[in-house]
């Protein structure tokens, strides 16, 4: 299958998604929201593939929602159509996805890295909520999922300010999981994937479920949801692998069941 904004490219049971709209860095309108859902899509469904990098170009991950597309919206429009409602299928992926982020990852960039699991940045990433400047505010999560990674203090500064910060000060707050050099950036994000690749899909599933849920409810609500989830997972065959191999000083053979 092939897409006019994404590149697609199987590596083992990790596929690697590149954004491609080099001529506007990756902004990323409605043609990409809806690609990069279909894709997913099928990345859900396929069994074939258990985790998924997301990046894009060295200069951009993406530089925001495009605003030559929604230049000329107005209120009607967007409240009826559901402007930009598409990007919730994307934060709905339910098997790992790792954001490998070098430049600009701004506004919907920003957000849209923040969709995925966790980000890996090139040194050179700059991340940033300019929307402030263009007279809206962050539609794709960014006023939440921002503030939830790195607090009040710094989400303020960027929402209000529209600054950018660089990949040392986004690692430090708590967006960024890793800075690398940017030659290193698509092998350390596709080495991670493959590792989660090679681990048990139910488990794996379940722990972005379970950290995910952090986010949701309350420490006690949390903490009986994920002790459902690790209880249900001794009925797994991947259990008993997984805990015979320790035992026996061997490497699992997980099955995915
Ligand atoms: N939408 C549409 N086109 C964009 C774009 C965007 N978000 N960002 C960059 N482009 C286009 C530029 O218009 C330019 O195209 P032309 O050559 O046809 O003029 C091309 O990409 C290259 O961009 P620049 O010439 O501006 O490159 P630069 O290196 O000088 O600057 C930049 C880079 C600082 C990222 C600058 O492009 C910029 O500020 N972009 C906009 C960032 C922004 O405001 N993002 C938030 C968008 S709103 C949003 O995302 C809402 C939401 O939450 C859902």
């Amino acid at each position: 299958m092939s897409f006019e904004t994404l590149l697609i490219e199987r590596r083992d049971r990790v596929a690697l998604v590149t954004l491609n709209r080099p001529q506007a860095l990756n902004a990323l309108n409605s043609t990409v929201m809806r690609e990069l859902s279909q894709l997913l899509a099928e990345l859900q469904a396929d069994a074939d593939i258990a985790a998924v990098v997301l990046t894009g170009s060295e200069k951009a991950f993406a530089a925001g929602a495009d605003i030559k597309e929604m230049q000329s919206l107005d209120f009607v429009d967007s409240y009826i159509g559901d402007f930009i409602g598409g990007w919730d299928q994307v934060a709905g992926f339910r098997k790992p996805i790792i954001a490998a982020v070098s430049g600009f990852a701004l506004g919907g960039g920003c957000e849209l890295a923040m969709m995925c699991d966790f980000i890996i940045a090139s040194k050179t990433a700059k991340f940033g909520q300019p929307e402030i400047t263009l007279g809206i505010i962050p539609g794709m999560g960014g006023s939440q999922r921002l503030t939830r990674a790195v607090g009040k203090a710094k989400a303020m500064d960027l929402c209000l300010t529209g600054r950018m910060m660089d990949a040392a000060e986004a690692e430090s707050a708590g967006l960024v999981a890793r800075v690398v050099e940017p030659e290193r950036l698509l092998d350390e994000a596709l080495e991670a994937a493959a590792k989660i690749a090679s681990l048990s899909l139910p488990s794996v599933m379940m722990a972005k479920e379970a950290v995910n849920r952090a986010f949701e409810q309350t420490l006690s609500e949390g903490l009986r949801f994920e002790r459902r989830l690790f209880h249900s997972l001794f009925a797994t065959e991947d259990q008993k692998e997984g805990m015979a191999a320790f035992v026996e000083k061997r490497k699992p053979s997980f099955k995915n069941r």
